[in-house]
């Protein structure tokens, strides 16, 4: 069971996101979550973002968020709180107005400190700010670098350690897995956040990657020390590896299980790598074919919740 084999492989911990909107209605897909010794960490896959939790100004809800965290509760397991501060599924209230910095620094700190004070010690890492860099190495537009400039990157992490002393605070982003401009641009962002005095401790990993794509064990390893060259440690954190078109034949599963071997292999290599988070454990629930057209199957368990071929090959890295 994939948690137990990465604990003895001096991992933290192997997890998986949770749909919120299946919890109650597949009890199928909720036995798996509910196995300690398969996920010992959950992560919410929409539930604690900004739209879920204060919709509007000053009002702040927790049903949706809740779901994932009184699951870990219930079994145990660790929790990783998805996240702060972002561009996307962000309310129109923020994104759409115009801010002077004093009023968006409040509305930033009045957002962080009432999600991280209500899930106070339950976390064990947040991601405090969720992919401000774009692709070609530029920042990201959003309303926070338009009011800020790159200022708000260290506001965010310092709300964040006054909230909650405890939990890792961590810059999470995807497509830094290929040592591109990116990935460089990131390296950039936690020192601009550690040179104004603010705390991050982690670098998350989102690992969306495609099959046949993925970078080798080796060239994963050399971007994941780059950034623990920084003191920080770092993670996986929604790792899935699609097909881009489907159905996928035998030589393409098996391939994917290379994939994830060489993904998960690579956190094994590197001493500051903490664990890994699937991006939701099985294609029958996964955003891949919802985002990316003819895309798919990008998963570990098949859509009849029935182990794949990247099953064996992760466990067997492990
Ligand atoms: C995705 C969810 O999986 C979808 O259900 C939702 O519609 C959009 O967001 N990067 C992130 C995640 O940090 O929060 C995103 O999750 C996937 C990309």
């Amino acid at each position: 069971q994939l948690h137990d084999l990465a604990v003895r492989a001096g991992l933290k911990y192997f997890g998986t996101a949770v749909r919120e909107g299946s919890t109650s209605s597949d009890a199928a897909y909720m036995a798996i979550i509910n196995n300690k010794s398969e996920f010992g960490s959950v992560v919410p896959e929409n539930g604690q973002k900004w739209e879920s939790t204060e919709p509007s100004r000053g009002s702040f809800s927790y049903t949706q968020g809740d779901i994932t965290a009184n699951i870990a509760k219930k079994n145990g397991q660790s929790l990783r709180c998805h996240t702060l501060v972002w561009h996307s599924q962000l309310p129109s209230w923020v994104s759409s107005a115009t801010w002077t910095r004093a009023n968006l620094q409040a509305v930033i700190e009045t957002h962080v400190t009432n999600v991280m004070g209500h899930y106070l010690g339950q976390c064990y890492a947040w991601d405090v700010l969720n992919e401000a860099v774009n692709d070609d190495g530029a920042w990201r537009d959003s309303v926070f670098l338009r009011t800020f400039g790159t200022d708000y990157f260290a506001i965010a992490f310092a709300a964040a350690k006054k909230a909650d002393p405890v939990s890792k605070l961590y810059y999470n982003d995807y497509n830094l897995e290929y040592n591109g401009a990116k990935t460089s641009k990131a390296f950039e962002l936690v020192q601009i956040v550690q040179a104004a005095g603010a705390p991050i401790n982690g670098v998350g990993f989102q690992a969306h990657l495609i099959v046949g794509g993925t970078p080798s064990r080796s060239s994963l390893a050399t971007a994941l020390r780059r950034f623990t060259a920084l003191g920080v440690e770092v993670a996986y954190t929604e790792l899935d590896i699609r097909h881009s078109s489907l159905p996928a034949s035998a030589a393409a599963l098996a391939t994917q299980g290379n994939d994830f071997a060489n993904v998960v292999g690579s956190c094994l290599d590197v001493a500051g790598c903490v664990g890994v988070t699937v991006w939701s454990y099985t294609d029958k629930y996964s955003w891949v074919p919802e985002t990316f057209s003819g895309a798919g199957d990008a998963l570990l368990y098949d859509k009849n919740l029935a182990k794949k071929a990247a099953w064996t090959s992760v466990s067997s890295v492990l």
